[in-house]
């Protein structure tokens, strides 16, 4: 098998370097050992008029990184455009934020047909295909419209919101038909992958049988495959970070206080607001809490030229400095806010140094976060995880604090709980949480998804026996005025 990976982000994967995003981060080191080309934006544009789209191809671990300059005239469009302010909010069932002209949406099927005309550079017979998340919904039906016959599969690693949600994104019907052209489509939860079926049956008006869906495209499975991280591995990273200057300086820095801890790219959906706003709540209902715990927030900037981030970015930073300006002292801040990215190597050893992780989305597809808090911990000694119920991660993690991020009270009684929850106690939640995260590692996500993938495709002369009950509805007529995006 020669198995091609294709995110929109892509790690080179330097230990001390900072890393942003948690797919990247995330599938790193796996596909590192496992041969396959990743193929991924290399974060800049060209105008296209070049024959060698590649700007660069490297090894990486036993495989290769393979990076494009992604075509100018439609980057804005499809990045800051369609992906990011149509399907990012609408994904975290945040329709208010959606914002979106109709060139971001050819721009966005522009570059899907861009990647895809790329990757048959590296397609041959044993090829199998495996695109990440909601940058590439319709780059499988573009490889397919290309010829490509071999599998092809997704993951999409945000939630899939209810019907009437993703309803809300021009030209949606048109999306969920072309993600049927691929073969394997996986999800963070049941709950997502109930969400995408219930939109197939009800709006493309198909059947589905044990999570298969037949159409004109074939054969396509739809089914749950919950990302993990390599917790063995970030504990030792943890362990060894506890020397690391920035780590040490930190520590030292606390005079004995207590810490609490949050890590999020500065993006909407991570709860952030309620977040500050469930500390400030913590120490005006407990002042006794007042210099005794502190809020380590690392809010590392994110999409910064979408206004509704420069909005976020402001707000938060005016409520914190709201907060810190009620109650903190001359020699005590209660928040310390950082906008910048940290390397794995340090994060572990600051995750390691907090009593207790707070991880309050208002939607998230999983949150590594909350994996890598736990890994982090001392087996002697662990801190404690606040969770919001809402994070995919909660549906495994069910023996952390698992709390509501939209009930402010709750989440500031919450805290204060799990900064004084007996060690017997601390000690029987971590070991239930730790033995969930050696059971859905990172390997095992891969190794699952690849091996279901390559089962999943299926001998096309099977769709021609394959009845397909005729429709009883009205045909539903696209709004685009019948226009093919090239
Ligand atoms: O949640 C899905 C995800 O791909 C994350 O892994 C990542 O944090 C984010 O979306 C993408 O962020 P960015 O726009 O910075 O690449």
């Amino acid at each position: 098998m020669n198995l091609i990976v294709v995110s929109n982000r892509v790690s080179r994967g330097k230990v001390n370097e900072p890393m942003t995003g948690g797919l990247a981060a995330a599938l790193l080191p796996v596909v590192e050992k496992s041969g396959a080309i990743w193929v991924g934006s290399s974060g800049r544009v060209r105008d296209g008029s070049q024959k060698e789209p590649f700007a660069e191809i490297e090894a990486l671990g036993t495989g290769a990184l393979a990076t494009l300059d992604l075509p100018a005239a439609h980057y804005g469009g499809y990045y800051e455009g369609f992906a990011n302010s149509a399907l990012w909010p609408a994904l975290h069932s945040r329709t208010d934020l959606i914002r979106v002209s109709p060139d971001d949406y050819a721009s966005y099927r522009e570059v899907n047909a861009f990647m895809a005309r790329a990757l048959l550079r590296f397609e041959k017979p044993d090829s199998v295909f495996w695109i990440q998340d909601y940058h590439f919904l319709a780059l499988g039906a573009e490889l397919r419209d290309l010829g490509v016959t071999q599998p092809i599969g997704f993951f999409l690693h945000t939630p899939w919101p209810a019907r009437g949600i993703i309803g809300c994104v021009p030209h949606h019907r048109e999306l969920v038909e072309a993600m049927l052209a691929y073969d394997l489509i996986g999800f963070q939860t049941e709950e997502d992958c109930e969400n995408f079926l219930a939109c197939v049956r009800l709006d493309l008006d198909l059947a589905v049988h044990d999570g298969v869906v037949i159409s004109s495209h074939g054969k396509t499975r739809a089914a749950v495959f919950p990302i993990g991280i390599d917790p063995e591995n970030f504990a030792r990273q943890a362990a060894k970070a506890v020397t690391h200057p920035d780590v040490s300086r930190l520590r030292r820095s606390l005079n004995g206080e207590k810490l609490a801890i949050g890590v999020d790219r500065l993006d909407y959906s991570k709860g952030l607001v309620n977040r500050v706003k469930a500390f400030d709540r913590m120490w005006t209902l407990q002042p006794s809490l007042v210099r005794t715990v502190s809020l380590l927030q690392i809010a590392t900037p994110s999409r910064g030229t979408i206004e509704a981030y420069g909005k976020l970015q402001s707000e938060v930073a005016g409520l914190v400095s709201d907060v810190n300006g009620r109650h903190g002292e001359a020699d005590w801040t209660p928040i310390r806010y950082l906008n910048k990215g940290y390397s794995q190597a340090v994060l572990a050893g600051l995750y390691r140094t907090a009593q207790v992780g707070v991880v309050t989305p208002l939607q998230d597809g999983m949150n590594l976060v909350a994996k890598e808090y736990v890994a982090a911990q001392n087996a002697a000694d662990p801190g404690v995880l606040v969770l919001s119920k809402f994070a995919g991660a909660a549906n495994e993690l069910d023996a952390a604090l698992l709390v509501n991020p939209h009930d402010i009270d709750g989440m500031a009684r919450t805290i204060a709980t799990a900064l004084s929850m007996p060690l017997t106690e601390r000690r029987m939640r971590w070991e239930a949480t730790m033995a969930k995260l050696r059971g859905g590692t990172i390997r095992r996500w891969f190794a699952d998804f690849v091996d279901a993938l390559q089962d999943s495709r299926f001998d096309k002369t099977e769709i021609a026996t394959m009845v397909t009950e005729p429709s009883s509805r009205w045909p539903h007529r696209s709004a685009n005025f019948g226009a093919r995006v090239s």
